[in-house]
């Protein structure tokens, strides 16, 4: 498996001539069989250019991510099960359809995962929260475990572990270990990350080759201090506290 750099593509509906659709910076592609980039529609770009821009306010910040999360979480939702569900339909028709097999959590890491809970809940009434609190280190970028409060029976659930940014993958990589620790089958865990930096998702689709990655957008790479760029800034301070 290996990173590559995506073609230059065009974002915008299929319907319009190539010489009438925007010209956009997508995410670039990954070789790499368990990470999900969501499609690069005009919508999802128009959101992200919201949050990536500096002078975006807090409150378009918070709209802007929601949408984007609400997008990841109802794409990594098709990753899991489904069952067959046969009913009849208001004008008394069958209709064989299918209906989610339940039984799933959610993981967020404190405090830039919690911005997902919502998302998750929108989509899944009343659905368990874990967390598990661990900050990486402004000069060294190492992360700390300080906290995790999880659901008792995690080991028999299906976990979507939330977290907005994947820059070195420290602090996700971390969080695994923990949901490991608890008895939850890697193949039972889907990681929704909304910008993820090439060599993070590297490192963590390889240590993990069983665990999903959904994400809306595969950056180019990290800077100096570990963050990811062009990225948007500190996600946390972003959606709580500038
Ligand atoms: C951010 C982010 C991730 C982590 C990513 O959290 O939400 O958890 O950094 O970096 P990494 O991949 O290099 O580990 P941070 O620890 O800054 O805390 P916050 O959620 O309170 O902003
Ligand atoms: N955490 C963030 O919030 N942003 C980055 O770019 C890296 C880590």
């Amino acid at each position: 498996m290996s990173t590559q750099e995506a073609p230059n593509q065009h974002v915008g509906p299929d319907y319009k001539p190539t010489s009438e659709r925007p010209e956009a910076t997508v995410s670039k592609s990954l070789s790499l069989d368990n990470v999900h980039i969501l499609p690069q529609t005009s919508q999802l770009i128009a959101c992200l250019t919201m949050i990536r821009d500096k002078s975006t306010n807090r409150a378009d910040f918070i709209f802007y991510s929601n949408r984007i999360n609400r997008l990841l979480v109802e794409e990594a939702l098709n990753h899991l099960p489904v069952l067959p569900h046969n009913i009849t339909t208001a004008v008394g028709r069958p209709y064989a359809g299918v209906k989610f097999e339940g039984r799933i959590c959610g993981v967020s890491i404190m405090r830039a995962g919690e911005a997902m809970e919502q998302a998750l809940r929108e989509c899944c009434r009343s659905v368990r929260i874990g967390k598990i609190l661990i900050q990486r280190d402004e000069e060294t970028s190492n992360p700390t475990l300080f906290y995790d409060k999880l659901p008792a029976d995690i080991k028999d659930r299906w976990v979507i572990l939330l977290d907005p940014m994947l820059a070195t993958g420290g602090s996700a990589l971390m969080a695994i270990d923990v949901l490991l620790s608890k008895g939850v089958p890697e193949e039972h865990i889907l990681f929704i990350n909304l910008i993820a930096s090439p060599e993070g998702a590297a490192k963590f689709a390889k240590k993990f080759p069983k665990i999903r990655i959904v994400t809306a957008f595969v950056d180019e790479g990290l800077n100096e201090k570990n963050y990811i760029v062009p990225g948007l800034g500190d996600f946390g301070d972003r959606f709580y506290t500038l």
